[in-house]
């Protein structure tokens, strides 16, 4: 079946622009061009569509107004904005019903890649109720100790960029905001950036300013008592396995940037986790049980009750946001290396041992269960033997 998309723009001449330079893509596509919102929002009343692409600045019904309703209405369709860069603090403003941001004027290439990634992952989500939550606006918020820490440094002018990203480091929920914001087409950088603290660089205090203080992008998470889930212990965790990652890919001679990405992966890995507490309490607290009850991983847990567990749902929306594809795959595939397509070492190895270092560090080879490492994966990719030294680093590193 083709991807249905749905284009909206004000002007005439952008719209016949669009139409142009997508008309190689029209055996792929079943493309509908409409000028305002009200069209838009009529046409996809009479059909679904898969992914709508809207221009921000727009008489009546501007994008992030449309968008909005978009998601009210149709949380299954993938939305993307197309902007100029004038819109700065509108987009910063839209930042929780988009999902991805186009610069304008529009590189051909940038949005085939964009928009068939997007409806890809759309597709590749099996369970409904999770595509759903995912597509629709999900609350990712911040531990309120350094949610009030980050607000505290914005309003004071003396902060510089290194104590705003050592904040956000330690939060799953900033990290994920900020790198989506940062590797949105919008910011025109022609690379994806995978370190937190090159993405606090390159935004500035001020962007990240407008966003947790104007556009409140950031929240805090309400107190919930969820037997045996701390937020405080997930990004604890994170953050180390981030290092422990990072350590192995150093190790194997990987260059800067698969460490980078291996780290940035290794802060977001269990992101799905927060996204099923924040979001799906009650059902969450059957499923902590139920791996309690059972003796099964929580990952486990996660599958029986949802049909996908938090490394999907985390690897679907981190896709959905654009970050780096070699992070998205790591992220997605930490509990099953196996199946990646890729025979080689990747930032998913690095987490995948990086994870396991970081959940004990007084584990020998025989300890380690097989289904918590994936011993037949190292060795398709002739590493196993590598795994007494990675844990004598990890040692020296964990235990100074
Ligand atoms: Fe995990
Ligand atoms: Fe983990």
């Amino acid at each position: 079946m083709k991807t249905r998309i749905i284009f909206v723009d004000d002007e005439d001449l952008a719209l016949r622009g669009l139409k142009r330079l997508l008309y190689p893509m029209r055996n792929e596509w079943d493309m509908e061009f409409v000028d305002s919102g009200a069209k838009a929002l009529n046409l996809m009343a009479t059909a679904p569509f898969d992914v709508i692409v809207s221009d921000m600045r727009m008489p009546g019904m501007n994008g992030a107004e449309l968008l909005n309703e978009v998601m009210k209405r149709y949380p299954k369709t993938v939305r993307l904005i197309l902007s100029g860069y004038a819109d700065r603090e509108l987009i910063l403003k839209c930042v929780g019903s988009t999902h991805q941001y186009l610069a304008k004027p529009c590189d051909a290439e940038a949005l085939k890649m964009t928009v068939r990634r997007a409806a890809e992952l759309e597709r590749s989500m099996k369970s409904d109720t999770l595509r759903q939550l995912i597509t629709r606006c999900v609350v990712l918020p911040s531990v309120p100790a350094l949610y009030s820490k980050m607000i505290e440094a914005l309003q004071d002018p003396e902060t510089d960029v290194e104590t705003i990203a050592a904040i956000i480091e330690r939060d799953g929920a900033m990290t994920a905001k900020i790198l989506k914001l940062v590797n949105s087409a919008f910011f025109g950088l022609g690379h994806k950036i995978a370190d937190p603290n090159e993405a606090v660089a390159y935004l500035g205090t001020e962007t990240i300013k407008s966003l947790a203080l104007c556009a409140n992008a950031f929240s805090e998470l309400e107190e919930t008592t969820l037997p045996g889930f701390s937020v405080e212990s997930l990004w604890e965790h994170c953050l180390v396995a981030a290092r422990a990652a990072k350590m192995v890919a150093i190790h194997e001679d990987a260059d800067r940037k698969l460490a980078d990405e291996a780290y940035a992966a290794g802060l977001l890995h269990d992101l799905g986790k927060l996204v099923f507490a924040a979001n799906l309490t009650e059902d969450y607290r059957q499923i902590l049980n139920l791996a309690h009850e059972k003796k099964i991983s929580l990952a486990a847990a996660e599958r029986e009750v949802f049909g996908a567990d938090h490394s999907d749902i985390g690897g679907f929306l981190l896709g959905l946001w654009g970050l780096p594809v070699p992070v998205v795959e790591a992220i997605a595939l930490h509990h099953r290396p196996r199946t990646a397509a890729q025979k080689a070492f990747s930032p998913l190895t690095a987490l995948h041992i990086g994870n396991v270092l970081a959940s004990s560090i007084k584990l020998s080879v025989a300890d380690m269960p097989a289904s918590t490492l994936d011993l037949e994966y190292l060795h398709e990719l002739g590493i196993n033997s590598h795994l007494d030294s990675w844990q004598r680093a990890w040692r020296s590193e964990a235990i100074p």
